[in-house]
């Protein structure tokens, strides 16, 4: 993005995996490296924003000049979401875990080598649809992510209407696209107006196309 593009506006980035406990030495998760949220991140401060970026657990640093909260559960990304509010944008790039276990066991559980496994499952909050929808301090543009395996547009046009956002980056993440922790990523932005389907780029090229766009989109909001 040219510099300066951001200037002055306030930039909310979620990045990562969440880590939901089973037990003190267990969890829930996915294979999210919080790659493509933390070049985002990095490079709306590049264009001069100033960002705050909520990650779940990653092997990545600290993007330099951005304020990093660091969190592990789904409802702890939430709550560091609303913390962080007013926003001019919202980027909601975390792969958040769908379910948490019921309740944390305080002591390591034991197996019983014929109880069924003792894991029960309860929806997380919706992280993205919760800003996104009637949520008072509402960023003016929220972007949500899709990582779909089929009909991808399909799906993101969809979810656009379901979560309330302004766009979505969709991308395909079907086994052997290598995405899914690589370093490229093949995207389609989707708004009310139509889709933008972009070549397979560097997820650096695509965070700074998206900020290029993104500063334009919330010039005229
Ligand atoms: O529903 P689905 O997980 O496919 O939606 C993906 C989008 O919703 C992403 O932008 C993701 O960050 C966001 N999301 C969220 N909180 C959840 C689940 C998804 O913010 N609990």
């Amino acid at each position: 993005a040219p510099d300066g593009a951001l200037r002055g506006r306030h930039v909310l980035v979620t990045s990562g995996p969440t880590h939901e406990p089973i037990d003190p030495v267990r969890y829930v998760a996915n294979r999210s490296s919080g790659r493509q949220g933390h070049a985002i991140a990095a490079a709306a401060r590049r264009a001069g924003a100033r960002v705050t970026l909520v990650s779940g657990p990653v092997a990545l640093p600290d993007p330099p000049g951005v304020h990093v909260v660091h969190i592990e559960t789904a409802r702890e990304m939430l709550a560091a979401v609303e913390a962080a509010l007013p926003a001019d944008i919202g980027i909601f790039a975390a792969a958040v875990a769908d379910w948490r276990p019921v309740g944390e066991a305080e002591q390591k559980i034991k197996k019983d080598g014929s109880a069924p496994a003792p894991l029960s499952l309860v929806e997380n909050p919706d992280i993205l649809a919760t800003i996104a929808r009637g949520h008072g301090r509402r960023p003016p543009l929220v972007v949500g992510f899709a990582a779909e395996t089929e009909r991808v547009v399909e799906h993101a046009r969809a979810k656009l209407a379901r979560k309330g956002c302004d766009l979505i980056v969709a991308n395909d993440v079907s086994p052997g696209s290598g995405v899914m922790g690589g370093a490229r990523n093949s995207v389609h932005l989707v708004t009310a107006d139509g889709v933008e389907s972009w070549p397979t780029l560097d997820k650096d090229e695509v965070a700074r196309r998206l900020v290029e766009r993104l500063a334009e989109l919330v010039d005229r909001s």
